[in-house]
């Protein structure tokens, strides 16, 4: 599977976001990778969203608690973000494993940092900015 598109807008991202949600069903891991500003986490809240986990307001970083959880009567998404994390103990501290299940969704930003999720991933998100509102989408699975 490959795809891609190019956003004009944050609204357009969320929007795509919401399309592509039709073929995360859980479980997934997905790797969203793209420099800081990107819109990775803008993605996330179309994604969130589409499963009706949170709102796109209630997605935010999850830069100082690395770990956000939403949850749907039907999937659990869990926004991940590992800027921050450097060391395998760091990572393992985050008991990433205990939220692998049949009913989650795991979106891990930076997660192209460590080789094990390189491995495990089912799909990755490649996001780059072309321009001030502009950017490019490539998905991949495997
Ligand atoms: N087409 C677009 N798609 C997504 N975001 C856009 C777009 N155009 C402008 N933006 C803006 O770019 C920023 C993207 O920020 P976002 O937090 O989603 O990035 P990120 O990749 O998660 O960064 P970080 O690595 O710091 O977590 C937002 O301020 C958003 O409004
Ligand atoms: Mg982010």
């Amino acid at each position: 599977m490959m795809r891609e598109v190019t956003t004009h807008s944050a609204e357009e991202t969320i929007a795509f976001g919401r399309t592509l949600a039709e073929t995360l069903a859980p479980p997934k891991l997905v790797v969203l990778r793209g420099e800081l500003g990107s819109g990775k986490t803008t993605l996330v809240k179309g994604i969130a969203e589409a499963f009706h986990a949170a709102s796109e307001e209630d997605v935010t970083s999850p830069t100082f608690t690395l770990v956000h959880e939403y949850r749907s009567p039907r999937v659990n998404v869990y926004h991940i973000d590992l800027y921050r994390v450097d060391t395998q103990r760091e990572l393992e501290t985050l008991g990433l494993d205990d939220l692998i299940a049949e009913n989650s969704v795991l979106l891990i930003e930076w997660g192209e940092k460590f080789p094990r999720f390189e491995r495990e991933r089912d799909v990755e998100i490649v996001l780059e900015r072309v321009g001030e509102s502009e950017r490019r989408i490539r998905i991949t699975g495997r």
